[in-house]
């Protein structure tokens, strides 16, 4: 009996007590934590010899939105102190999804990063792609309107230009990215064009900059006069488009004929007088040339972005007017062919009877 009842004691303590304490290890104190990754100097060498530093306390999360969070409630895989194998990265679906308990704000959108190209790089195993913390931060975390949040309108561009350093080059000399740094919010910054979590390749037909829908971004602010009279452009550009060959033929699908991209460039759009502008008099050449084998200078002139309606449009304009004119005359010729015709009937019948 006794050896009985010492068996499960011993049974208890060697299963159950563990795992209860287990379960509250769900709630590990922060001192526990501050034990080690309170000391300032608490840091690791990693094989590369870059230096990975777990200085890490109460006041780390102060003032972010997560700040009435314990550690383990993101870290909820560390269960036991010391924790004896290096945490996994946070998973912060385990509290932003839909229905839950803690208040953590979630919508679809949210939730779309799974389909995105990020989420699914991740999902195959690219370590490069971003986690929710590589656009949000991790323990600074601020409300998404907060300014000085990451993902704010003014500092996304730098929180992806992380990452893609090349296009964040480019786009910080454009004219969008000059705008934006001078704290002009109608500039487009990466998520204006790419969105936020529904960002797709440029190649998947998802994607808000697919080549057909490309013109549909740029059109987003450029049809706009409230936005482009602030900065004196016209937005006769976006109708003058549409109306052109390529816009029709954009519109019934064609990927091979020019968006505003193709003429304006992608991240390193600049006004046409910049001579770095690929749409400059200079360039013209070669950035029609790109699908006009042989375009000169010239090859743009009168042709794009003309206003039939308007004087200044020169040949264009006339030729309009005339076929116009033509046009009006050719009706009413029509028409009056029209009554006399009517006219010679009724008499002829009249004269019968
Ligand atoms: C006994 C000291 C000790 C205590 C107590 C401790 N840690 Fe750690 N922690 C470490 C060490 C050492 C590492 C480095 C592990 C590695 O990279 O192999 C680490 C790494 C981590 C990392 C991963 C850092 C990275 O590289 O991304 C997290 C997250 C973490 N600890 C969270 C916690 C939390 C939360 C607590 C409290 C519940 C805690 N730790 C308590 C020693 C400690
Ligand atoms: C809102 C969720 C959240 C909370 C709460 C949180 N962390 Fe973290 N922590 C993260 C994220 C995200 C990272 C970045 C690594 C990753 O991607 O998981 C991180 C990284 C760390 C690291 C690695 C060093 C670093 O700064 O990258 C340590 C150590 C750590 N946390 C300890 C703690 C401690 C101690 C607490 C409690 C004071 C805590 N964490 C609370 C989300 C959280
Ligand atoms: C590629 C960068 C990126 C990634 C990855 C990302 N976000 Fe976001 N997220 C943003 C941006 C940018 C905004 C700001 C939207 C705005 O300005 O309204 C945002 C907004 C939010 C918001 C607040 C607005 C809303 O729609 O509810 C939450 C909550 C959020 N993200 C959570 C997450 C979570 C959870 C994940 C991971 C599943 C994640 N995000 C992944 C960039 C990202
Ligand atoms: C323990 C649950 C929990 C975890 C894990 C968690 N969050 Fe949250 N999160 C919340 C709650 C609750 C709020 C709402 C706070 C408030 O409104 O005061 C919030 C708010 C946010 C907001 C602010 C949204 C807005 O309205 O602007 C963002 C962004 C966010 N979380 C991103 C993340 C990211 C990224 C991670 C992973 C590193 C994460 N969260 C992990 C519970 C959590
Ligand atoms: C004015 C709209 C606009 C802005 C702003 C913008 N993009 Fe793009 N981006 C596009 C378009 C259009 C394409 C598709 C280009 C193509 O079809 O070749 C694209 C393509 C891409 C691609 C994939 C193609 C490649 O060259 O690798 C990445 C990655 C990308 N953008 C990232 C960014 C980042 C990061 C920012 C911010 C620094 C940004 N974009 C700002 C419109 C924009
Ligand atoms: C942690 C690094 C990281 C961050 C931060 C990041 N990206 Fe990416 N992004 C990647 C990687 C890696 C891929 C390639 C995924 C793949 O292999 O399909 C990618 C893919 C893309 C693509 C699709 C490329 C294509 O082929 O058309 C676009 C567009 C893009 N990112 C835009 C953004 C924007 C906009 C932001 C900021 C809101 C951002 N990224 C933030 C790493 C990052
Ligand atoms: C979110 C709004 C927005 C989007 C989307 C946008 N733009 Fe702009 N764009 C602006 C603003 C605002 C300016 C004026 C900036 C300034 O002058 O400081 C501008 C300036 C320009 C200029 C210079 C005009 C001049 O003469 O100074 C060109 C060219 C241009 N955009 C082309 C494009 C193209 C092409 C696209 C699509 C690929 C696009 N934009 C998408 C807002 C936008
Ligand atoms: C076939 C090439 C081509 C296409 C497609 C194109 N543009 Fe242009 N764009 C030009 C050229 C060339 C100029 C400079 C000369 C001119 O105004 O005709 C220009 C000028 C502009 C200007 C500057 C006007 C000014 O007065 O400063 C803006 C803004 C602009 N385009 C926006 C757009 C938008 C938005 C689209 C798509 C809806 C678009 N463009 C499509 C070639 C193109
Ligand atoms: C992305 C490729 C592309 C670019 C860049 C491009 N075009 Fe086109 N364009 C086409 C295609 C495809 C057609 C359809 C028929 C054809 O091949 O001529 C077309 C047709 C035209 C037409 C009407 C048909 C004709 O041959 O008279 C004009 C005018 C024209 N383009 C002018 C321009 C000018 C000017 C530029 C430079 C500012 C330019 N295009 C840049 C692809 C492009």
């Amino acid at each position: 009996m006794r050896k009985f009842l010492f068996a499960v004691v011993v049974f208890l303590g060697g299963v159950v007590l563990p795992g209860f304490a287990r379960d509250a290890g769900a709630a590990i104190s922060l001192e526990k934590c501050t034990l080690c990754h309170g000391k300032p100097e608490f840091r690791k060498l990693l094989v590369d010899g870059a230096i990975r530093d777990l200085f890490v306390t109460g006041d780390s999360l102060k003032g972010s939105v997560h700040e009435k969070k314990g550690c383990t409630d993101c870290h909820f895989d560390v269960n036991e102190i010391p924790h004896r194998e290096r945490p996994k990265r946070v998973t912060c679906t385990h509290c932003h999804y839909k229905g839950n308990r803690e208040g953590a704000p979630q919508s679809d959108n949210v939730l779309a990063y799974f389909d995105s190209a990020h989420g699914k790089a991740i999902a195959a195993g690219n370590a490069k792609a971003p986690l929710c913390q590589d656009c949000h931060g991790s323990h600074q975390i601020l409300k998404v309107k907060n300014p000085e949040s990451k993902v704010s309108r003014f500092k996304v561009a730098e929180t992806c230009g992380r990452c893609h350093m090349e296009i964040y080059a480019k786009y910080k000399t454009s004219i969008h990215g000059v705008a934006l740094s001078k704290g002009i919010a109608d500039a487009p910054s990466c998520t204006g064009c790419h969105g936020e979590h529904r960002i797709y390749a440029h190649t998947d037909p998802k994607s808000t900059v697919y080549p057909t829908r490309v013109s549909e971004q740029c059109s987003k602010c450029h049809a706009s006069v409230a936005i482009m009279s602030k900065f004196g452009i016209e937005t006769e550009q976006v109708a003058t488009y549409n109306e052109s060959f390529h816009g029709v033929a954009s519109k019934f699908g064609s990927r091979t004929v020019a968006n505003c991209a193709s003429c304006h460039g992608v991240h390193d759009i600049r006004p046409p007088d910049d001579p770095l502008s690929t749409v400059n008099p200079r360039n013209i050449p070669k950035t029609c040339g790109k699908c006009h084998p042989g375009a000169n200078a010239n090859f743009a002139v009168g042709k794009i972005h003309v206003d039939a309606k308007k004087k200044e449009s020169g040949i264009i304009y006339w030729t309009a007017t005339f076929f116009k004119y033509l046009t009006i005359c050719t009706m009413l010729a029509l028409i009056v062919h029209i009554f006399l015709d009517m006219y010679g009937r009724t008499r002829r019948l009249r004269g019968e009877r």
